[in-house]
């Protein structure tokens, strides 16, 4: 493993200390994107397994068969963690190396894998912070209908008892789901994720069962463990009108509550936001007697995920929105290699958005980076462009801090590359860089930034 230490000048705007002593630093990844090794050790297939082995369904035909084989290389990776100075490091469960058919028999292999990496954790004095759900649910539910069938909150249910049961003792840290609007959203309304699936039919079961398996995930780790800090992760994205022309406004006030409200708002005990998106009103088809008082949650803490703005416009052929996305290619601004708007100020807009709402109490930053084309020479990956995009988008959380102390805690999006899902590993967000040929590992510049920034330096 080599790095650049020696090679790079850092300077920064702010430091560490500026947070206060007790914000949370840390770095993100997820199983399916890191694990490989989805075929073995007694693991069942997920529906991204399944997805992506369908033609063109991921760029270049990349195969998440080997990933960054984190399965292997995990006391490395996590030794890499602490070699960074990072105290946070948070990860997911794959629910089908647990359950390989969702419910029922427990492989004991999966078990004991997890418990090696929160042994690993332990030994490198890093602090674990455990998603249970980062998109890649069981083929086997699937089959009977996934999200969309109702039947996902005992599954879900029996899935989280299995994980707290076995973990309790090393986690103090659960998040329930990873941003529930974009598997909701591209998993079972566009169809651009897995599994694949589209409509409004299958869009809002998927939606209404998934606020429930929030509050169902929070309330049985909480009767296991009621010490333990739960929380979930929002997906939020700062939106902005293309013009002040009032068709735009409104258009812009619709993707604004799909992406940032109305998969929050229900927890919170406001309900769906019908009132500016009727078509949610077909909810109620799908709504038991008690399902407005079984979705409220009390989390400790909200996990707030932002990459970008988007700018939008009112377009009358859009189903249920009329409105549609002005990418930023087309606005002449400043974007990642995701073709996402590089708009540092988003973060502090939707810190304070999020921080408005009472029932919100601390928020923490579970994911924040960004995907550029790094510059690769012998061994030396110069990734200018990312350390910008951390050092910029964290000044505005800082700025956000000022003036809410909701905010707690900030985490990295992703220790190295990975899976970017349909992007393949085209995408690489990591501050540790990764060469799929052999595995070997390098430290990019940012890598090294964070780690200096971290200690003070
Ligand atoms: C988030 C996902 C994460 C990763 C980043 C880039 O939406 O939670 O898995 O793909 O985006």
């Amino acid at each position: 493993m080599k790095n650049l230490e020696q090679n790079i000048d850092l300077t920064f705007n702010y430091s560490k200390a500026d947070f206060g002593e007790d914000f949370l630093w840390g770095v993100s990844s997820s199983a399916f994107q890191t694990e490989g090794n989805h075929d073995k050790f007694g693991k069942g297939a997920s529906i991204w397994d399944e997805f992506s082995s369908r033609k063109k369904a991921i760029l270049n035909n990349d195969s998440p068969n080997i990933a960054t084989n984190f399965y292997e290389n995990y006391k490395d990776d996590i030794k890499l963690v602490k070699a960074l100075s990072i105290p946070f490091f948070r990860f997911s469960i794959s629910w089908s190396r647990i359950l390989p058919n969702g419910t029922g028999e427990i492989n004991q292999e999966g078990i004991n894998f997890y418990h090696d990496v929160l042994d690993a954790c332990k030994e490198n004095n890093i602090e674990p912070f455990v998603t249970l759900y980062h998109w890649d649910l069981p083929l086997e539910l699937e089959k009977k209908g996934g999200w969309t069938n109702r039947s996902i909150l005992e599954w879900f249910e029996e899935y989280t008892s299995v994980c707290i049961n076995a973990f309790k003792n090393k986690v103090k840290y659960w998040v329930v789901l990873n941003e529930p609007s974009v598997f909701v959203g591209a998993g079972y309304f566009l169809g651009i994720h897995a599994p694949g699936k589209k409509g409004i039919n299958n869009f809002l079961p998927a939606m209404h069962h998934s606020l429930l398996c929030q509050s169902i995930g929070f309330k049985t780790i909480k009767k296991i463990d009621p010490s333990a800090q739960v929380g979930t992760t929002f997906s939020c994205t700062y939106i902005t009108p293309k013009t002040y022309n009032e068709k735009d406004i409104k258009a812009a006030e619709r993707i604004d509550t799909l992406l940032n409200k109305a998969f929050l708002e229900p927890s919170l005990g406001l309900g769906y936001p019908i009132a500016t998106l009727p078509f949610l009103k077909h909810i109620s088809k799908y709504t038991l007697k008690g399902d407005e008082e079984l979705i409220k949650v009390d989390f400790d803490f909200i996990g707030l995920q932002n990459y970008t703005r988007e700018v939008v416009e009112h377009h009358s052929y859009t189903p249920y929105l009329n409105a549609k996305l002005v990418p930023a290619n087309k606005r002449n601004v400043d974007s990642t290699l995701m073709n996402w708007e590089i708009h540092p100020k988003s973060i502090y807009m939707m810190i304070l958005k999020f921080s408005e709402y009472n029932g919100v109490k601390k928020i923490i930053i579970t994911e924040n980076g960004a995907s550029f084309q790094d510059e690769v020479k012998l061994d030396i990956i110069n990734d200018e462009k990312r350390v910008n995009f951390i050092e910029s988008y964290l000044q505005q959380v800082l700025y956000a801090k000022e003036k809410t102390d909701k905010v707690i805690g900030y985490f990295v999006w992703s220790l190295t590359d990975n899976f970017e899902w349909t992007e393949g590993y085209k995408q690489r967000f990591g501050l540790i860089y990764v060469d799929y040929s052999t595995q070997q590992r390098i430290i990019k510049k940012s890598g090294v930034w964070y780690k200096k920034f971290l200690e003070g330096k």
